[in-house]
């Protein structure tokens, strides 16, 4: 423990008790709980400093918190009754500063605060604090969630395992994220913090983080529990949803991870569900969570989601994050008139009290403010070349031994965009952007190129700054149209055009289908077309990145380049990992993890998601269970790229699948055989198709397990083993209101994306 931190509180903690007074560790939580005031137990189930609280702003709805006077608190303890437990947390807040909150502490009875500060793609503290001259507190900024393209489990492990020394070395209990709301429409603002349009990659992908994070002995809170899908009008927009779709598809990922990952804590979202908001929605934190899934941990609620705190508490929303005075009064009102059984006060306070006692801050850990930075830079690195994902490629990629100078084109080649904006943002101490990340690979760059868009960049920059407050968002230089003789000069003097393409989003709101979001801007279209032009007429290739936390409309011009790379939002080693991927040190073995569809309109959510459907007081989920490949697939909409797509610089090939009965299910086993020229690895999905059902209409297929191959030699091959349970072929019957298995066929295909299903097998049950 920091001393100052120490100090103080072992001077300020005026203690209260006597030999007889439990302490949270040496007693029984019922005695710590017993022991307490009413008062103390509301004072434990509220975050942060209730008199310095802001108030709850509209959406983006994150006020930017002050740093605690501690002086003032001091001054304060004389006339204040709770100052001790704000003073504990004041100085917790201090000793992590940017840190999201904190919980109370109550010395008497040994209970410390909790420090939690966000995430997913990094720990999001203050880097430079005045109170420490000279020392820094920089994070790593890995690559966001959509490393759920890399479909390896065993990576983010090793990537969150790395994150969670941060967490924890920075003095952090618990790691707000990961974040794994499904990707419903491709322009919902936070899509780059979630993980798939499929709740069972996000499950899967999900548990992994959390195995990583939680293997240092911290916590982290999944969020944002639940059917939060789109920033519009996000803290109070009413969805309207069936059970089937809810449970089918925006559950399951939670189910997944807490049954298979344990998470010290849950974040409650701020939408409504059919009319109750979530965080006092008793049927989703109570019977699903809690009775049907077994959840331990607690459940808070996210920032200022300042609903009824009565009412929260009572339908198992142990924690108010930050916990305001109204909220503190409703609740002592609502106990006092019993309105509010005390016991279910005492629950929450339980809960918070076990997963206190798992803290770094009640081992008295002391962290050293000095994570392994240069170490985790390296996974950041790996991990972001591992999820990106190849869509076209003529030839033209890896970079051939003779392309020496390159032609870069694009703002987002010189100012690479390697995080999302909001509280997924990370405070790193550099990023590494595509220029440098190919020169630091050996190739040499067009200068005059590198001139005009720094001059560019730099120019506009400044006009940016200059114009409106832009919150959140940070907003990003948009590319103008270039001059002729610049690209036609540029293709006589080098080997090969690369082009980024650079979109950003974040948290407060969701993208646009307009010209420079979801289109092309006209600058940008014609640069694409005239670099097309310029280089093919001397026989030269372009290669096109993508640099979005999703996706943009593609149709109409991906043939035009001569291959297309998405590289995602790709953390601060963001340069490197690019390059790594377009010399061939990588290959290319992500997939993607949503359908991009040949038009916007053609997503199932498109009608009915903000911006299209005149409202945002409401939104209804009409598509049911048919989000993502399940809408394309069942009904024959043919898509740009299908869920799972994504090429190689060699090829595979798939045999000897085997569905065998074992255990609670089916062992699914098939060989995976590299016949290129490359080294390569290769990730197979197996989707199963059910039996059809009178009342609930089954999607034509869905993913029920995936593997990836190690690296693979040329000629190499490896058995990939594969267990699908039989609970996991069960659909939602809504008449029945439980799970069913429907007797019949259930066809098992193994495929390289939803699209390329290459052996199938066929089981009765
Ligand atoms: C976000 C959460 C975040 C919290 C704390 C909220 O605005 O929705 O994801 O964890 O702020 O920063």
């Amino acid at each position: 423990m920091n001393k100052t931190f120490a100090l103080a509180v072992g001077l300020c903690l005026t203690a209260v008790g006597n030999a007889q007074t439990p302490r949270l560790g040496q007693n029984s939580i019922d005695e710590v709980v017993a022991a307490m005031t009413l008062e103390e137990k509301v004072n434990m189930v509220m975050g942060d400093i209730r008199d310095y609280a802001v108030p709850p702003t509209p959406a983006p709805g994150i006020p930017v918190r002050e740093t605690p006077d501690i002086a003032k608190l001091l001054k304060d303890m004389a006339t204040h009754q709770n100052t001790p437990l704000q003073l504990m947390t004041a100085y917790s807040q201090g000793r992590v500063m940017g840190a999201s909150g904190d919980g109370y502490s109550l010395e008497r009875l040994g209970i410390t605060p909790m420090v939690y500060a966000d995430g997913p793609s990094g720990v999001r503290i203050t880097p430079v604090r005045p109170q420490y001259p000279g020392q820094e507190f920089y994070c790593t900024a890995f690559p966001t969630s959509t490393l759920s393209a890399s479909w390896n489990p065993a990576l983010v492990e090793r990537m969150t395992t790395a994150l969670g020394e941060e967490v924890k070395e920075y003095g952090v209990d618990v790691l707000l994220a990961p974040a794994i709301n499904i990707i419903r429409n491709p322009l919902g603002g936070r899509s780059f913090e979630y993980f798939s349009e499929d709740p069972y990659l996000a499950g899967k992908m999900a548990s992994a983080y959390v195995k990583g994070v939680q293997s240092n002995g911290v916590g982290v809170s999944v969020k944002h529990f639940a059917i939060n899908n789109q920033e519009t009008n996000r803290n109070g927009v009413n969805v309207f949803v069936s059970e089937r779709a809810a449970r089918e598809i925006y559950l399951k990922a939670f189910e997944i991870v807490v049954k298979e990952a344990q998470p010290w804590t849950l974040m409650s979202s701020y939408n409504r569900i059919n009319g109750v908001f979530a965080s006092e929605n008793d049927w989703l934190l109570n019977k699903v969570l809690r009775d049907e899934w077994g959840f331990k941990g607690i459940v808070m609620t996210d920032w200022w989601a300042e609903e009824d705190g009565a009412r929260q508490v009572s339908a198992g929303n142990d924690l108010l994050m930050p916990g305001t005075q109204h909220q503190y009064d409703e609740i002592i009102a609502a106990v006092k008139s019993g309105r509010m059984d005390e016991r279910l006060l005492d629950k929450a306070v339980a809960n918070i009290l076990r997963i206190t006692m798992m803290s770094p801050t009640f081992k008295g850990y002391e962290y050293s403010n000095k994570p392994d930075l240069a170490a985790h830079a390296q996974v950041a690195r790996e991990t972001a070349t591992e999820g990106m994902v190849l869509l076209e490629n003529n030839a033209a990629l890896p970079l051939g031994k003779k392309v020496r100078k390159v032609a870069l084109f694009g703002v987002s080649s010189y100012d690479t965009i390697v995080g999302g904006s909001g509280s997924g943002d990370v405070n790193k101490k550099y990023k590494v952007s595509l220029d440098e990340g190919l020169a630091n690979a050996g190739y040499k760059l067009l200068e005059n190129l590198g001139t005009y868009y720094r001059g560019y960049i730099a120019s506009e920059t400044e006009i940016l700054k200059q114009g409106a407050n832009y919150g959140w968002s940070k907003p990003v230089v948009q590319d103008k149209a270039l001059e002729k003789s610049m690209v036609e000069a540029a293709a006589k003097e080098s080997d090969i055009a690369i082009l980024t393409i650079g979109r950003m989003a974040g948290e407060g709101g969701d993208r646009k289908v307009e010209k420079g979001d979801w289109y092309l801007t006209d600058a940008e279209l014609e640069n694409l077309e005239l670099v097309c032009e310029e280089f093919h007429a001397r026989n030269k290739k372009v290669v096109v990145l993508l640099n979005m936390g999703n996706i943009m409309d593609l149709s109409g011009w991906n043939k035009l380049p001569d291959a297309i790379l998405h590289t995602w939002l790709p953390g601060q080693e963001a340069g490197n990992a690019i390059a790594d991927v377009l010399t061939g040190k990588v290959n290319p073995s992500g997939k993607l993890p949503f359908t991009v569809a040949a038009k916007y309109e053609d997503y199932p959510s498109a009608a009915n998601f903000p911006f299209s459907n005149g409202t945002e007081a409401e939104v209804c989920y009409d598509e049911d269970v048919f989000v993502g490949y399940r809408h394309f697939d069942t009904f024959g909409v043919k898509p740009l790229y299908p869920f799972g797509y994504g090429l190689s610089y060699t090829q595979f090939q798939y045999s000897d699948l085997a569905v065998t009965p074992a255990g609670d299910g089916f062992d699914v086993n098939l060989t995976v055989r590299n016949t290129g020229k490359t080294a390569g690895k290769e990730s197979v999905q197996i989707y199963v198709s059910a039996p059809s059902h009178p009342h609930t209409p089954k999607p034509a297929k869905e993913l029920k397990a995936f593997a990836k191959t190690g690296l693979l030699k040329p000629g190499a091959s490896e058995v990939l083993h594969m267990h699908v349970s039989k609970g996991q072929l069960a659909s939602w019957n809504t008449l029945d209101g439980g799970w069913v298995v429907d007797n019949g066929s259930y066809t098992f295909m193994a495929g390289a994306s939803s699209g390329n299903i290459i052996l199938k097998e066929t089981v009765e049950l």
